[in-house]
């Protein structure tokens, strides 16, 4: 039996401003995981070592059995992967097979569980992505390096979110805070002070999707005004790994606010999140913002590690669904 695990993420900084090209820094959430678990079938029989001889069958490759209990799917990996989009799931073992030239599995089982919320941007699927296709290369005894497998979930995620960036794909399989630039770099960077963050869940569901395409109306409809907005991100960002990398971390919270401001003006925020960085604010974070796509999900504060408990506290009163304490190092 081969598991592999990926881990959730958060962007601290530059969401959507790094869809056109502006910098935007990312941190891994490893209290999340995605885990995939494959199991080989009937192993040993005497049939199995006949048919494997025979691999190349296609009545071979529908022994895929793949489950994901937490979306309630059951099926087989075929099945998936003949729909128009082709299941995610699917489309992730798809895209490595073609990519290691293979065009046959073994008979197995692949469970996926996750215990990131979807469409929460936390990077649900670019996690089960990164996972599935870490477990399929052990299962095969093949190897990939980091920037293979994030370019292969990258695929994944440009089937189901139209233009993303790639920075989810690229903190989730790196597992260590990145600076990224899309199409030019991903800088893993050194976090010199650790410090917390209190992440908080709406519980409203937005797809990723959604917000960017309006973001790209938005852009098109006046691209010198809302160019400016995304300059004005993409400064933050830089300052802030200026920070995070030399300079006392609390530095950050005023940036956070501003940061939010600019993604207010974007139209991706919505009276939910607005809500909880006010009241992360008056419980005493440094500093607060909404992650990932907007228009729900998740927001973050960065707050003195003591007062973590207050304001995750301050959180939950004010409707979050769901806090998490986490430390970045
Ligand atoms: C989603 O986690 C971050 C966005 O900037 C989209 C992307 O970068 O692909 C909103």
């Amino acid at each position: 039996m081969i598991t592999a695990s990926a881990p959730g993420k958060i962007i601290l900084f530059g969401e959507h401003a790094v869809v056109f090209g502006r910098p935007a820094l990312a941190v891994p959430v490893t209290q999340v995981q995605a885990t995939v678990t494959l199991a080989p079938l009937s192993e040993g029989s005497g049939r199995v070592k006949k048919r494997r001889a025979n691999a190349q069958s296609a009545s071979w490759q529908k022994k895929v059995l793949i489950e994901a209990p937490d979306i309630g799917l059951a099926s087989n990996l075929f099945a998936l992967s003949s729909g128009d989009p082709p299941h995610p799931l699917a489309f992730a073992a798809t895209v490595l097979l073609s990519a290691l030239e293979v065009d046959w599995l073994p008979p197995m089982t692949m469970r996926v569980h996750s215990t990131i919320p979807v469409a929460a941007g936390l990077g649900s699927g670019a996690a089960v992505s990164v996972a599935m296709i870490r477990a399929l290369l052990a299962f095969l005894d093949r190897h990939l390096p980091d920037r293979r497998i994030s370019a292969l979930a990258y695929e994944v995620e440009r089937l189901h979110h139209g233009t993303p960036s790639g920075i989810d794909n690229s903190v989730i399989t790196f597992a260590r805070p990145v600076y990224f630039v899309k199409d030019h770099i991903i800088e893993p960077f050194h976090v010199g002070r650790p410090f917390t963050i209190v992440i908080a869940d709406t519980g409203i569901s937005a797809p990723t999707k959604e917000s960017v395409a309006d973001v790209r109306r938005l852009w098109q409809s006046d691209a010198a005004r809302w160019d400016k907005v995304f300059d004005k991100i993409g400064e933050i960002a830089q300052k802030a790994r200026q920070i995070v990398e030399n300079q006392d971390p609390s530095l950050m919270g005023p940036l956070m606010f501003e940061n939010h401001a600019l993604l207010q003006s974007l139209t991706v925020s919505n009276s939910a999140l607005d809500r909880l960085v006010h009241a992360a604010r008056r419980a005493g974070a440094l500093g607060a913002k909404l992650s990932g796509g907007g228009r729900g999900g998740n927001m973050i504060a960065l707050v003195r590690k003591e007062n973590a408990p207050a304001v995750a506290e301050a959180l939950n009163s004010a409707g979050a669904q769901r806090t998490i304490i986490t430390q970045v190092e």
